[in-house]
């Protein structure tokens, strides 16, 4: 057997033969399942698109409306998770609370029946439906506070929103909430989800796979440049500062947050649709300071940066759209976690469908035949 090259971080080897998602970086195209990011932003929601990623096909009416109805019916969480959770420090990330709290759910509902098709409905409806639950109790119960109980009369977002912040969110922003969830639900075989397909492959319980591919999301590498875009617009301050701030900071080669992607070479089709929901929030309230100097340095980013293939990722935006929505800013991260569940689980999915345990190689660069030094000797 030929051995391939050594490539740092795998790049560019195929760790998998996928159906579910596409990415094509110098057009600037996501599909899932063959349809475009674009369309689904604008006539699909949130839970359509989850069902579309796991079982290939956009669902009849009725087998929506099922699935729907199934996910409302799981949303709360067993009081003993609760419990563990209010033990959790106040001071930890919830991104460790979200990982701790997935994890926990194997301990209930751990059979692995990976061959049976009802185990594998119920575990995606579980994650799907709990894990919302868990961010937003995770966000109450570190202050000592009860958590919100989920509303059954609520769609999934809005009903996330509304456990949150602890009132009912205008329809305008559960709409846009909806689209951001959408909007990151699946982005082929980044670390997270090959993350999952490892987990994946050694047959263990689905909630062991949503809790390993939390831990590589939460990454600074992966997850949380959102979180950095906002940190570096409240630095630059105002509209004037924008083009003094740049200059300074390519000085220094430091990078700006939110621009650039290691597959789009043009603004990523995410960044696009954002722009256009963070314009219609930010109209609605009369304007945003910092939604002004958003623009204005996407504006002068394209200028210095664009012939280097340099352009907004879907970072930029969607801070100030979660910030906008009373998402607290260490709460990025989760809100990713709680639309990326779907491209997980649809990649756990489609590696038990042809499973192989992942065992990949490695080039040795260590010693042969050393000796044993005692340790009064070395
Ligand atoms: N600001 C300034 N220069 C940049 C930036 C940036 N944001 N991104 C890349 N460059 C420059 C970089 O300095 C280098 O220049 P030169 O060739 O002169 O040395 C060139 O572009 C290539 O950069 P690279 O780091 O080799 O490119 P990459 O494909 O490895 O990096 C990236 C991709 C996303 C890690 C990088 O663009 C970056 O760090 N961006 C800022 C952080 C960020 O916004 N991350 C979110 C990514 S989107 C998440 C997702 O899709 O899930």
């Amino acid at each position: 057997m030929t051995l391939c090259e050594y490539k740092p971080g795998l790049e560019n080897i195929p760790a998998a033969q996928s159906s579910i998602s596409y990415v094509e970086g110098k057009q600037g195209i996501l599909e899932y399942r063959g349809i475009a990011i674009e369309e689904l932003a604008s006539k699909s929601n949130f839970i359509e698109t989850v069902y579309l990623l796991i079982w290939g096909e956009l669902p009849r009416k009725e087998e929506l409306d099922a699935f729907e109805h199934e996910i409302r019916f799981h949303r709360r969480i067993k009081y003993r998770i609760r419990d563990m959770m209010k033990c959790f420090p106040e001071t930890g990330h919830p991104m460790d609370a979200l990982q701790t709290s997935a994890a926990a759910l194997g301990l209930f509902y751990s059979r692995r029946a990976l061959d049976n098709p009802q185990y594998i409905r119920e575990a995606v409806v579980r994650l799907l439906a709990k894990i919302p639950t868990m961010v937003a109790a995770f966000k109450l119960m570190r202050k000592g506070h009860d958590p919100v109980q989920p509303r059954d009369d609520l769609g999934y977002s809005a009903n996330f929103l509304y456990m949150l912040n602890e009132q009912e969110p205008d329809p305008l922003a559960a709409h846009i909430f909806d689209v951001c969830l959408t909007l990151h639900a699946e982005h082929t075989i980044n670390a997270s989800t090959f993350s999952a397909m490892v987990t994946a492959s050694t047959l263990t319980d689905p909630y062991a796979v949503i809790a390993s591919a939390v831990g590589t999301l939460a990454g600074p590498l992966h997850g949380g440049a959102n979180e950095e875009v906002l940190t570096m617009l409240e630095e630059i301050g105002s509209v004037e500062n924008v083009r003094p701030y740049l200059e300074e900071r390519l000085q220094r080669k430091d990078k700006i947050m939110g621009f650039g992607h290691r597959v789009y070479k043009v603004k990523d089709p995410r960044a696009k649709i954002l722009q256009q929901l963070a314009e219609k929030l930010f109209e609605q309230s009369s304007g945003d300071k910092y939604y002004e100097i958003a623009v204005e340095l996407e504006q002068a980013v394209e200028e210095k940066l664009g012939q280097k293939g340099i352009y907004a990722n879907v970072d930029f935006y969607s801070g100030l759209v979660y910030r906008k929505l009373g998402i607290p800013t260490d709460l990025f991260t989760p809100v990713f976690a709680i639309a990326r569940v779907a491209g997980w689980l649809a990649h756990w999915k489609e590696q038990l469908a042809v499973n192989r345990i992942f065992r990949p190689t490695q080039e040795y660069m260590g010693t042969h035949n050393a000796s044993y030094i005692p340790i009064e000797k070395r």
